[in-house]
């Protein structure tokens, strides 16, 4: 048995459409709000129909220094198209991509994990500095 990281798939995002995007807007300053916008598929676009798509991106934050790690947000999509028709006829999808907002008191790292329901769990990192 290994551990929970052992099963975090971890790539470039540019070249693997599965990878959390991780867009710090503008330059963050300590204890002000700023906006990140989460995504998967930035360069790449994943297949979203009833049968596979991105169901979630978790965002957490990991301070310079600390042992423990802040969960910042889960962000769930839940439309796929599924329908009464059947699979892929329904009116809706929602497109694996969120804008948020966060206030960080130190630097450290910004780390999201995304959920394909085919092809598992997905793990990238941004660094936040002031
Ligand atoms: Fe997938």
């Amino acid at each position: 048995m290994g551990s929970f990281g052992d099963y975090l798939q971890k790539s470039d995002w540019k070249n693997e459409k599965h990878v959390p995007v991780i867009e710090i807007k503008g330059k963050p300053q300590k204890g002000e709000p700023f906006d990140v916008d989460l995504s998967v598929g930035y360069e790449i676009p994943h297949p979203h129909t009833t049968d596979h798509h991105i169901r979630w991106i978790k965002l957490f934050f990991q301070p310079e220094g600390e042992k423990f790690t802040v969960h910042l947000g889960s962000y769930y999509f839940e439309a796929h198209a599924e329908s009464v028709k059947g699979a892929d006829q329904g009116p809706a999808k929602c497109e694996p991509f969120v804008t948020t907002s966060v206030t960080l008191e130190q630097p450290g790292k910004l780390m999201a994990i995304s959920y394909c329901n085919i092809h598992g769990l997905w793990e990238s990192e941004e660094e936040v500095k002031f």
